[in-house]
């Protein structure tokens, strides 16, 4: 029993849809995955920035990216990236979904040069409306939103095909070959730019299958989200009975700082000039954990925008900081918020995993570029490039090999329910954990705190998914298993570098 597809891809951000693509391309019958209901619930669409491309000089890109990465990216990955970049972004975006970026090329940290491509700061948004709408009209590929993958359907290592649940039913779908392209785990931390839905699922699922994952202690913290919510928790203008605690939260796009503007400390002091030579535009790791100490230090960092025409250049940016009642011109309150995890599920060129007719895309992936720190504006470049590659590999071999039907767990008679307050109370947990021992900086002692407080909570979930199947459930037990492994690989690495920082003065700290 179940239904079949030849290739399955789980998620809908740009890899997802890269990925159905070129499944679709190479002749697979394709279906998407999702557990999101709008475009709006995918971390894509919430990329600001843009994406970078070569400029016709791909070893330049390479270099910044080898340079943000510290010396842990693999440069053959990074080979792959910048070669396909050009094409994948001609071919893909401009000549197939007709995106019309800005004719400026945007500058931000860490690059030698202005070479991002973008459409306002809301360039995520404009590339995944069409690409979704696009997919939808071609007859080859089927899309099931809100329908969420909890386990996949495994026969002698074997991926084939995933369990989905909508509207409370479980449902195996065979698949000949499988694209996981869940995204990241945002929501194992209280303040994230990513939506909510970001809870790790694809790594943990991954992961409990036996598949290969690495680097996942380079949790990369984006140096500027918005922290005038903090200024109305001071005040005491948030709900009573407790808030949302990432609501008000949003990305100031690096695109910001690239178009020249400064930080400043509470004393108004740009402190970043004595942290770095490129200041503002030093890599990521580096600027958070200045706002971060600045912060410490003096109570609040603000983003100071006035040398730059924001509400021209950066209008969804500006509105959305009049929604919140902050004037931009006085400074628009900052902090470091979790951005993207640079590890993942281990994969090779073609997104390959260690499991046979397991592909891995995007976020969830650990492709080799990114090292120890993801370069701005590369995300969506990865996603597109390794959801292209996997999606023509696997659609060709699931094309000819077709779905087989295996005997999949049956989770029939569990319950589909949960009390919301369970989950919501493990969740608020999980993250107040991974905040303060698996943050910005760490201390060994911290670590194993957490692993140890971890390893509860997952005891905790498991003993309810062996009874019941609401999706609430699995994304906890996903964002636990995500946040295990950044544990796990947090302790086994005592070297400072990029993303993972060991307070100073730790045995065997290199740095
Ligand atoms: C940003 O716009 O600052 C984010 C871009 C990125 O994460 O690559």
């Amino acid at each position: 029993m179940g239904e079949t597809t030849d290739l399955l891809v789980v998620g809908s951000g740009i890899a997802g849809c890269a990925a159905a693509l070129a499944g679709a391309r190479a002749g697979a019958d394709v279906t998407v995955a999702t557990k999101a209901s709008r475009p709006q619930e995918s971390t894509s669409y919430w990329a600001q920035g843009g994406i970078a491309v070569t400029r016709g000089d791909p070893a330049a890109l390479k270099r910044d990216v080898l340079a943000a990465g510290d010396g842990a990216s693999d440069p053959d990955a990074v080979d792959v990236l910048v070669s396909a970049a050009d094409d994948a972004v001609r071919d893909v975006l401009v000549e197939t979904l007709g995106v019309e970026f800005d004719a400026e090329y945007g500058r931000e940290a860490a690059h030698g040069e202005a070479r991002i491509r973008h459409v306002d700061a809301a360039t995520g948004k404009h590339l995944l409306v069409p690409f979704l709408e696009h997919l939808r009209d071609r007859e080859a590929v089927t899309i099931l939103e809100d329908a969420a993958a909890l386990e996949l359907c495994t026969h002698e290592g074997r991926i084939h095909g995933a369990l989905l649940e909508r509207d409370g039913t479980v449902t195996p779908w065979f698949a000949g070959a499988t694209v996981l392209a869940t995204g990241g785990i945002g929501a194992c931390y209280r303040r994230s730019t990513n939506p909510r839905t970001a809870t790790g699922d694809g790594i943990a699922m991954a992961a409990l299958a036996g598949a290969d994952v690495a680097d996942m202690e380079y949790v990369q913290f984006h140096p500027t989200a918005f922290a005038g919510d903090e200024r109305d928790e001071q005040r005491g203008r948030n709900e009573p009975g407790g808030r949302d605690e990432t609501r008000g939260t949003f990305l100031l796009s690096e695109a910001v700082r690239g178009a020249g503007a400064v930080l400043r400390d509470a004393t108004g002091e740009r402190f970043m000039v004595d942290r770095h030579p490129d200041a503002e535009l030093a890599p990521r790791d580096v600027v958070a954990r200045a706002v971060a100490d600045a912060r410490e230090r003096t109570g609040e960092v603000v983003l100071d925008v006035t040398p730059v025409d924001f509400a021209g250049e950066f209008p969804e940016l500006a509105s959305a900081c009049a929604d919140r009642g902050v004037d931009p011109e006085s400074g628009i309150p900052v902090a470091p918020a979790e951005h993207f995890l640079c590890g993942g599920i281990d994969v090779d060129a073609r997104g390959r995993t260690s499991l046979d007719r397991l592909y891995a895309v995007g976020e969830c992936a650990r492709t080799g570029v990114h090292g120890a720190n993801r370069l701005a504006s590369t995300s969506l470049l990865e996603g597109l490039v390794w959801g292209r590659r996997a999606g023509a590999a696997a659609g060709r071999t699931s094309a000819e090999r077709g779905p087989e039907p295996i005997a999949a767990p049956d989770l029939a008679d569990r319950d589909p329910d949960l009390p919301d307050r369970f989950a919501a109370e493990k969740a608020a947990r999980l993250r107040r954990v991974m905040e303060s021992e698996l943050g910005i900086v760490r201390d060994p002692e911290g670590i194993e705190r957490a692993r140890a407080a971890l390893r509860r909570l997952k005891g905790e979930v498991d003993a309810y998914t062996r009874t019941r199947t609401s999706r609430s459930l699995y994304e906890l037990r996903g964002a636990c298993v995500s946040a295990l492994l950044v544990a796990r690989a947090a302790a086994a690495n005592d070297r400072s570098r990029g993303c993972h920082r060991l307070q100073e003065g730790t045995p065997a700290n290199a740095d």
